[in-house]
């Protein structure tokens, strides 16, 4: 009885990791070793509010629970729950932001616009609203 039970737990474990496998093949190996260089301070925080209000909120939702898409544009994915199609580490979701979704950019980049610091300040802001929920 116990070893079918173990048998189980082993197949459900190993399913589960060839999932996660999969779900991080997704993401951007080099991007995913670049370190966060701006502590998720209460003021790094706070600085990342009024930009993703401003940039993010239109597409992503003003809680980032992703939104709905429109004639123009496709829903645009939640970013607080644990799905990361794109990578979970701040380094993929710094270049996600910075540069954008390759091919068809309707993640667009937003480099010109928010620099560096603002934007690990965004990234930052997206996670503690992650930790909210
Ligand atoms: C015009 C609408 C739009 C705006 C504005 C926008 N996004 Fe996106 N975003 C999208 C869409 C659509 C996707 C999914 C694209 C894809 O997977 O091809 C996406 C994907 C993402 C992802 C990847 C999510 C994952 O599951 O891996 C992150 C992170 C992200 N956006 C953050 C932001 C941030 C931060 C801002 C503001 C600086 C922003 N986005 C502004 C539409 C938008």
């Amino acid at each position: 009885m116990h070893s079918i039970l173990l048998r189980v737990v082993v197949a459900g474990l190993v399913v589960a990791c060839l999932a996660s496998i999969g779900i991080m093949a997704q993401g951007n190996p080099e991007a995913a070793k670049v370190q966060n260089p701006v502590a998720a301070t209460p003021e790094s925080i706070a600085a990342g509010k009024p930009i993703y209000t401003r940039y993010c909120a239109v597409c992503h939702g003003i809680t980032a629970e992703g939104g709905s898409g429109s004639d123009i544009s496709p829903p645009a994915p939640n970013l607080i729950d644990a799905v990361w199609k794109r990578g979970s580490t701040d380094g993929e979701i710094f270049d996600v932001i910075k540069n954008g979704i390759q091919p068809d950019l309707n993640m667009e980049p937003f480099g010109d616009r928010i620099k560096d610091p603002d934007l690990w300040n965004v990234v930052n802001y997206v996670r503690s609203l992650a930790k909210k929920n």
